[in-house]
């Protein structure tokens, strides 16, 4: 959540450091502010809104040239979306100016200490209280400033501060959100996520926890929390610019929906040899797994409902117990983990504030930690003991699409795994369970085929003021997950529900007025969901069936059909079923021209608790 942006060096055009911004503009998008030195002085503008707005206020100076920028995009915390609220914040005296991305968790306190100095506050937000910290600690040198203000922060931080008086410097410092340093031949840059550094670098350092580094035109010094010089840690860029485009499409959600049966392939080829599963980071021994009998998982939103579907998975094929919860619970429930306990967190940015601190606090108590994780070098990653790397490529709509079906893999591969370290199955059950795998990238592009139908259907839907999404057993977690998308994109209020919990006061909200989508593949509990759509069409409610092709009985009731393909082993059909809920949240949202990539109110990575 917010995004930062920065530039140190020869000299880059303004309109190339607003492109850089904008990459990040999934992080945050409710107003946004540059500021560069000029000159001695600060040439600063801020503006709420996007980022588009800012280019048009800066369009008489876009080819003009700065050596030393700092560029923030907003998701408000603490202060309206505003322009006094937009960041970068000065300090008192004009010397230095600020971006943040995190919370000042004792921002209170130090503001009504500093407004006794004699300080005069000019925003809400809890980042001015960093701003006029370091004015305060400036004697001439800025890390030396910064420094000081650090021992006063609570809370996570990640910081770009330039001054005015010392024009060639660039100090950035990292503590629970993410910051990286691209290293360019003339000059360096500063971006709080990789999209925005693929086009203009080769080479990166991303920065650790608890990290400060004074970067120059010719130089990246980095020091921890102790004022230790550490070593810099150069890696390359494994993302390409064409990675984070948008291949022609129209969003970044409908690209990355239609990425998925390339993400399955890969995510097979990478984890699966000869009908055994082999998962190359997990780190942990065979014989560990073998005993476990307990496993607790973690995340938060549409990651959370990946691992509902892999609870679903692992108590079936592994005979194991599985706890869930959403990290932002968990991490504050008197769970009794210790050295016995597993943990498998799940997270596309590995940055989500409340399910590194769920990792942390079961680490604390002495369990290992499993991540399933799309971003290597996240914080996730480094915190935990093995990991997954879910290869779904760069996810840049904030509606989570690609990632989550990634997760799901992630987890029917680890249960194959599982089962086969434990000895539950044969060579030829393996075989079946990866012949339905290997199956789902065909059938999902099969569902592709049927666009015209889906819009249509969609077209139809997107009156409906309200909507319940129905489903049983591992489809219960879709349900949610397709609700999620389709309120989080599209504004309208709906809700996930087991289906056999209809009764007990879901059923109130049903009639002609109300869509609701029924999933119901033919499995075990397909005839208990046919007397639910009963129910529902009792009581006129309008129903979308994803059905399998050739149903005979939801089919007679449902007044829209999605079909999808039949799996051999019909819990498989959650990737179907993911996939065409997806894609039914795209098309409503984009009939009722709501902004899909960037929906109100959200931001992708969640860096704040
Ligand atoms: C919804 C969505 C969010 C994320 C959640 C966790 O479409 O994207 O619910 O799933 O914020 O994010 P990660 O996976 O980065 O931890």
């Amino acid at each position: 959540m917010c995004g930062i942006f920065g530039y140190i060096g020869k000299n880059v055009k303004v309109s190339a450091l607003i492109d850089g911004l904008s990459r990040l503009e999934y992080r945050g998008y409710d107003s946004c502010g540059f500021a560069g030195v000029h000159q001695g002085r600060f040439f600063l503008r801020k503006r709420p809104g996007k980022i588009a707005q800012l280019k048009k206020e800066l369009k008489p100076v876009l080819n003009n040239q700065f050596g030393t920028a700092i560029l923030h995009t907003r998701w408000a915390t603490h202060g309206e979306p505003n322009k006094k609220n937009a960041h970068p914040h000065l300090g008192g005296a004009g010397n230095i100016a600020i971006v943040h991305n995190g919370i000042i968790e004792n921002y209170m306190k130090l503001r009504s200490i500093l407004i006794q100095e004699g300080v005069k506050f000019l925003s809400d937000t809890d980042t001015e209280v960093i701003s006029h910290l370091i004015e305060k600690f400036y004697k001439g040198t800025i890390e030396e400033a910064v420094y000081e203000a650090v021992k006063e922060l609570k809370g996570s931080y990640a910081l770009g501060v330039i001054s005015k008086r010392e024009p060639d410097k660039l100090v950035v410092v990292r503590k629970g959100s993410p910051l990286i340093i691209g290293l360019g031949k003339d000059g360096k840059f500063l971006a709080s996520d990789l999209p925005a550094l693929t086009s203009l670098v080769k080479k990166v350092v991303h920065l650790e926890d608890e990290q400060i580094a004074v970067v120059s035109r010719c130089d990246t010094k980095v020091f921890n929390f102790q004022r230790e010089q550490v070593d810099v840690k150069i890696e390359d860029i494994i993302i390409t610019a064409e990675d984070t485009g948008k291949k022609g499409l129209a969003h970044f959600m409908l690209k990355e929906i239609y990425e998925q049966p390339q993400v399955f392939k890969r995510i097979q080829s990478l984890y699966v040899k000869n009908n055994r599963v082999c998962f190359p980071n997990i780190n942990m021994k065979e014989s560990y797994f073998k005993n476990i009998k307990k496993i607790y998982i973690t995340a938060c939103g549409t990651a959370y409902h990946a691992g509902y579907v892999g609870k679903y998975l692992l108590e079936k094929y592994c005979n194991l117990d599985i706890e869930l919860d959403t990290s932002s619970e968990f991490r504050y429930r008197k769970v009794n983990l210790g050295k016995d306990n597993l943990l498998i967190a799940i997270s596309q940015s590995g940055e989500t504030a409340d399910t590194l601190a769920a990792v942390k606090e079961a680490k604390k108590k002495g369990a290992k930690i499993l991540s399933i994780c799309n971003v290597l070098g996240s914080s996730l990653i480094k915190e935990s003991h093995g990991f997954i790397h879910t290869v779904a490529g760069p996810e840049i709509g904030v509606a989570s699409t690609k990632a989550y079906t990634a997760q799901m893999s992630a987890f029917y591969l680890f249960t194959l795994y599982l089962s086969q370290v434990k000895g539950l199955v044969d060579e030829k059950q393996s075989q079946e369970f990866l012949f339905d795998f290997e199956k789902v990238s065909q059938y999902v592009e099969d569902i592709f085929k049927d666009d015209k139908k889906m819009k249509k259907i969609a077209r139809k839907f997107s009156r409906f003021g309200c909507f319940l999404f129905l489903g049983r057993g591992i489809n219960y977690p879709l349900a949610m997950e397709g609700a999620l998308k389709l309120k989080e994109i599209s504004y309208i209020p709906a809700e996930g529900y087991a289906a056999g919990e209809m009764k007990h006061g879901p059923i109130a909200l049903i009639d002609e007025y109300r869509g609701v989508v029924c999933i119901a593949p033919k499995d075990e509990l397909y005839e208990k969901m046919v007397s639910n759509i009963q129910e529902i069409k009792a009581r006129k409610g309008k129903v979308l069936g994803i059905l399998n092709r050739g149903d005979t009985e939801a089919s007679t009731l449902s007044d829209e059909i999605i079909y999808i393909p039949e799996f051999k082993n019909q819990d498989f059909a959650p990737f179907l079923v993911a996939v065409c809920l997806q894609l039914f949240a795209y098309h409503v949202a984009k009939n009722l021209k709501c902004e899909i990539d960037q929906p109100r109110n959200l931001a992708k990575s969640v860096t704040v608790e």
